[in-house]
């Protein structure tokens, strides 16, 4: 593991180290695009990660109506790790302070004791856009049943006290690595990233650099919430998932890299403004996404090393499809090649623009998604494939509790 002087450290159990650990952030810094226009995250993550809550969120009520929540401690605090922004963080917290508070109507009853306040923490880096976060909260005059904080730090942190959290969940964020490999920047080694921005269909020896900073990157955020939950706290976690744990350049499944939004339609844009001299050969070379899909695998080893959790449930869901084959929206999208050009790149865009405009300027930028979105508009225009209803995503989800 990095530490902040860049020496490799040992990873330590949370537990036995009393002083928060530091590791590198170097390489997050980025947060989703802010704001609610047309090109923001809280606009646009509905279709990928607002799947996810359709998907699981029923693991979690169950998880939650099974755990023996306290009536002792008060108030009850849940945090969830990389929140954003917009719909989906607000329905995850919705379905999770509702799930505790229907738990306890339920014990209550038997227990005659009241139902505990409820503390909801938001944690995203520093960037994230807190500020649309906390006007949505109570936009339309809502009051949420729980009083809120943002924690503005990153999950490769500890970020709270020891034993202080009830409930920690996390979904659709735990891909996001602390820092690009060095190597894979290092012209000099045979890690580096000639011709890509990502790693999948690309080189194993890539992928491999990527896999060891993952692990370390699983390890601590396994170990950090293990140290902030209390014993018989829950945790929830869904990410992305490869299906082939030895081979991680295969990010995705392999007749979907090439329409893939996330990998082959994204690489193929950058490729063509390479060729058009628009951008430089070492320019695309030194941008690399930090994100990796783990391997079900990669999740178990790291949850054992620690030794903290007991495992309710670790399963990877296979083939998620973003849009269902034959449903209404695919019809749509065929029918109409350009609006799907456009809900992707904005869907995409959404995600790494932040990053994009940091290594090139606004005007390419903008080049490289008006040069993306026509790539996918041509791409359902000749082929009829829409491809968020392709076969391609896993991804996986797990419950744990503390021990
Ligand atoms: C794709 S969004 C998912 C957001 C939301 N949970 C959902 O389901 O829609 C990933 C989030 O993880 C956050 N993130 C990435 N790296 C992080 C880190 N090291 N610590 C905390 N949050 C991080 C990003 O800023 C982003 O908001």
């Amino acid at each position: 593991m990095q530490g902040s002087s860049g020496v490799a450290q040992p990873v330590t159990m949370a537990e036995d180290n009393p002083r928060p650990l530091k590791f590198s952030s170097r390489g997050v810094g980025f947060g989703m695009e802010t704001g609610d226009g047309e090109a923001s995250y809280a606009r646009n993550s509905a279709t990928v990660q607002g799947g996810m809550l359709r998907d699981t969120g029923h693991h979690l009520t169950q998880a939650v109506h099974l755990m023996s929540l306290p009536f002792e401690s008060q108030p009850i605090r849940i945090a969830d790790f990389g929140c954003s922004v917009g719909a989906n963080t607000l329905s995850w917290a919705d379905l999770t302070t509702q799930s505790v508070l229907e738990s306890y109507r339920t014990k209550a009853s038997l227990a005659t004791n009241s139902i505990p306040e409820i503390q909801y923490f938001f944690c995203d880096i520093p960037s994230n856009d807190f500020n649309t976060l906390f006007r949505d909260l109570d936009s339309k005059g809502e009051t949420r049943p729980f009083f809120s904080a943002a924690v503005a730090g990153s999950f490769h942190d500890r970020l709270f006290p020891k034993g202080s959290l009830h409930i920690a969940i996390s979904t659709w964020s735990v891909q996001w690595m602390s820092k690009i490999p060095e190597a894979v920047r290092d012209v000099s080694s045979p890690a580096y990233n000639k011709g890509r921005v990502w790693v999948d269909g690309g080189s194993p020896v890539v992928a491999e650099a990527y896999a060891q900073v993952h692990r370390q990157d699983l390890l601590s955020f396994f170990a950090h919430r293990a140290y902030e939950l209390a014993p018989g706290g829950l945790l929830f976690v869904t990410c992305p998932c490869r299906a082939e744990p030895g081979r991680p350049e295969a990010q995705t499944r392999g007749e979907f890299q090439k329409a893939s939004p996330f990998s082959g339609m994204l690489e193929d844009s950058w490729a063509e403004l390479v060729a058009e001299g628009v951008i430089e050969p070492q320019e695309r070379d030194s941008f690399n996404i930090p994100l990796f899909h783990t391997s079900m695998e990669e999740i178990e080893e790291a949850v054992n090393k620690t030794g903290a959790y007991e495992i309710k449930q670790l399963e990877i869901r296979r083939d998620h499809r973003y849009l269902a084959p034959g449903s209404p929206q695919e019809h749509y999208f065929k029918a109409n090649p350009a609006s799907f050009g456009k809900l992707v790149k904005n869907m995409v865009r959404a995600v790494y623009n932040p990053l994009v405009e940091a290594h090139l300027d606004p005007p390419r930028a903008l080049k490289l998604w008006e040069r993306f979105e026509h790539n996918n508009t041509v791409y359902v225009q000749q082929t009829q494939n829409v491809s968020l209803s392709l076969p391609g995503t896993n991804f996986a989800l797990v419950l744990l509790t503390r021990k």
